[in-house]
């Protein structure tokens, strides 16, 4: 079957101003499959957004390529949707119409993408906020309006950077469990950076470790735990064997403190 997307031999290096380098990705080579949810963790800085925004068609590598259905990617995609680590949100417009500005992008029908903002609003818990301005929200419902309009136009292949970092510790373990709701009614193929190792089990099929800077894939850990998943499924022993193992791989290539 055909890879929903493949990194090959990604390699990515920054000029600093002062005229030094910083490599931020070093061979960094794996695929994702169809349908597939994969979860990345490692450390601050080992490069986990360089590899999201190059997926994305934001970044351009260095060297190596990124193919998506077997063809070579060569800037952003209108299948791909992107949440980013920090909601960038049109303070001048309502959560709605932030909401609706890729349907407006991509010229889609507007009646149909108001329901389907007004669904997905509804979905991270923002159903009554639709008329609010972002300056009117707190961190994490502006970060929940930012991922609702990443799903507004039901893209193929969703890309999160960490997005739950911001919430609080309840609001998080719903929205784990509304996206992995999403993710079965959808197919979408997902991709997310998290630092949390249990919130990459959770809602990995695989799990992509990665080193401290230069940002190299030390593992890819396949998460054999039953799906639908419920929130229990953390204090199970399965669970703690997968969290210590990637915790353990992490500490060995010293990505943690
Ligand atoms: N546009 C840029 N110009 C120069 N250096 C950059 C640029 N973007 C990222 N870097 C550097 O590349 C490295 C990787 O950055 P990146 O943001 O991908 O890390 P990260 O894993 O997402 O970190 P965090 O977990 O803190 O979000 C860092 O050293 C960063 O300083
Ligand atoms: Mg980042």
């Amino acid at each position: 079957m055909t890879a929903a997307f493949s990194f090959s031999s990604i390699d990515k290096t920054f000029s600093s101003k002062d005229g030094g380098e910083v490599i931020a990705l070093q061979n960094v080579d794996f695929d994702v499959r169809q349908g597939e949810f994969v979860t990345v963790v490692g450390p601050s800085g080992c490069g986990k957004s360089t590899l999201l925004r190059i997926l994305a068609g934001l970044e351009v590598p260095t060297s190596g390529t990124v193919s998506m259905g077997g063809v070579p990617l060569s800037g952003p995609s209108r299948d791909i949707g992107v949440v980013f680590q920090v909601p960038v949100l049109l303070p001048w417009r309502t959560v709605l119409q932030n909401v609706l500005v890729p349907a407006q992008i991509q010229r889609r029908d507007m009646a149909a993408a108001t329901a389907k903002a007004q669904e997905y609003l509804d979905m991270v818990g923002l159903a009554g906020f639709a008329t609010k301005y972002p300056g009117e929200l707190s961190g994490g419902m502006q970060q929940r309006v930012g991922i609702a309009r990443a799903l507004v136009n039901e893209p193929k292949v969703l890309l999160m950077d960490e997005p739950f970092g911001a919430l609080d510790a309840m609001t998080r373990e719903s929205m784990n469990v509304e996206l992995l709701r999403i993710k079965e009614r959808s197919g979408t193929t997902i991709m997310l950076v998290t630092h949390s190792i249990p919130e990459a089990v959770f809602l990995g099929d695989r799990v992509v470790v990665m080193s401290p800077r230069p940002g190299r894939v030390t593992k890819i850990v396949e998460v054999d735990l039953p799906k639908p998943r419920p929130l229990s499924i953390i204090n199970s022993d399965a669970f703690g064997a997968y969290v210590s193992d990637i915790r353990a791989n992490l500490q060995a290539v010293g990505g943690l403190d």
